[in-house]
């Protein structure tokens, strides 16, 4: 039978988990980094409607009515989530399938649909293997925790996604940083940590190569020079530049000009350009069944419905498709931005750095108020401490004067 201790009448150890919860929050707020959901009522691609019921930062208006806006938040660049030919092929997976895949891919969870969708992502990418996860937050984290361990290195740019930093966590490896974008840093760590190195010890070059919220490129072909020089594995994060770049969207590796290796790991989600929900992991030979035996946030988990994976597969169908005519839309609206507001972007996302929390969100709130814009407010510890700012992505669907718009607020308050 389980002893439980007399009640005894000395101070509590530690707080309810309620008072602890309240308390935790009343701190955030206090430094204007409390968060709440934003509830979406409808959307009609680039429209978003936010519903009456939102309060606190997620409000948007000070009134709490319902707005309709001109959605520059999501990472729709293709407003492929809208897409006829996407949404057809998700009902034809329900009819064919059910609404869940029922098992775990090991199990009974892999359906005719997973199989296709990885040829299919073979063919269109030419690495020789592709393994579909639930998420690029899942694929990251797995897939860096099967490659390393204990008593191996990964380097990672600053500004990484925090699946990968989480995926570094988990793997229990050394996590070393360098400077956004700094690759003179990257080349005398890797220089350093050579001096000490052992044989066996694993080294993985990690980075995003479209950063999700500076919207900066990375350089992948000085990464992997490095990466060769040092004998070190290359893990890229091309979650934000699938279907934005290269030939047949194939991603930012494709732009410049890497091709497929024995050690080199490209991880796209379906869940941004893409439109629908998922991502995968190219490799090369061999890494497919690999990962099918070790990885855990692979073998751990309900497999993805039918009806997403018949959604995406008709979105690499689309984007491997000629002419790539919403590509092409959503790069001239990124060419008139550039023009209208003299920027140099170099992709779909613009981030305006203000600097502290209140000022951010000040900003997001004039965007709903003044120019009927969904722009929202990031925040530490997204950013960094000084650099709380709004984040804007641009899509194919948005029209020149929801572009105007956008320009008006960005003078504002660039
Ligand atoms: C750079 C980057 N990597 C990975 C992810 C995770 O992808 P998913 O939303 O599919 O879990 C995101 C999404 O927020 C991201 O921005």
């Amino acid at each position: 039978m389980t002893r439980v201790p007399e009640t005894s009448t000395s101070p509590p150890m530690q707080p309810s988990m309620a008072d602890f919860a309240a308390e935790q929050l009343a701190q955030l707020a206090r430094c204007h980094r409390d968060r709440s959901l934003r509830v979406i009522t409808s959307l009609e691609v680039p429209y978003i409607e936010v519903g009456s019921g939102n309060s606190g930062d997620s409000a948007g208006t000070s009134d709490g009515q319902a707005m309709r806006l001109v959605d520059f938040a999501s990472n729709d660049y293709l407003g492929f989530s809208a897409h006829p030919a996407l949404a057809t092929a998700a009902r034809t997976g329900i009819e064919a399938y059910g609404t869940s895949s029922r098992a775990s891919r090991l199990i009974c969870g892999t359906l005719e649909p997973h199989y296709r969708l990885e040829q299919e992502l073979v063919s269109w990418s030419g690495f020789p293997s592709a393994t579909v996860f639930n998420s690029g937050y899942d694929a990251n984290l797995g897939v860096l925790s099967a490659l390393l361990g204990r008593h191996d290195v990964l380097f990672m740019d600053k500004q990484c996604h925090a699946s990968l930093v989480d995926g570094a966590r988990m793997s229990g490896c050394t996590l070393k940083r360098y400077g956004h974008g700094n690759l003179d840093q990257l080349s005398a760590m890797l220089d350093a940590a050579q001096r000490t190195r052992q044989p066996g010890q694993k080294w993985v070059l990690c980075t995003d190569s479209l950063f999700s919220m500076s919207g900066h490129c990375a350089d992948l072909p000085a990464l992997q020079t490095l990466a060769e020089a040092y004998d070190a594995w290359l893990l890229l994060d091309e979650a934000h530049s699938v279907g934005v770049y290269g030939p047949k969207g194939r991603g930012l590796w494709a732009a410049q000009g890497l091709v497929p290796s024995n050690n080199l790991v490209v991880m796209g989600t379906f869940s941004k350009a893409l439109g629908s929900s998922g991502a995968f992991v190219l490799g090369p030979a061999g890494f497919d069944r690999y990962l099918i035996n070790t990885c855990r946030s692979l073998i751990y988990t309900t497999a993805l419905p039918a009806s997403v994976v018949a959604a995406c597969r008709a979105a690499v169908a689309l984007v491997a498709a000629d002419p790539a005519v919403r590509q092409t839309r959503l790069w001239d609206n990124i060419e008139t931005l550039n023009q209208r507001c003299g920027l140099d972007l170099a992709g779909p996302i613009v981030y305006l750095n203000l600097g502290d929390e209140a000022s951010a969100l000040a900003a997001a709130k004039a965007a709903v108020e003044t120019y009927g814009l969904l722009v929202v407010a990031i925040r530490p510890p997204t950013v960094p401490d000084d650099g709380a700012g709004c984040r804007v992505a641009l899509s194919a669907m948005h029209e020149a004067n929801h572009l105007e718009t956008l320009a008006q607020f960005m003078t504002a308050y660039q």
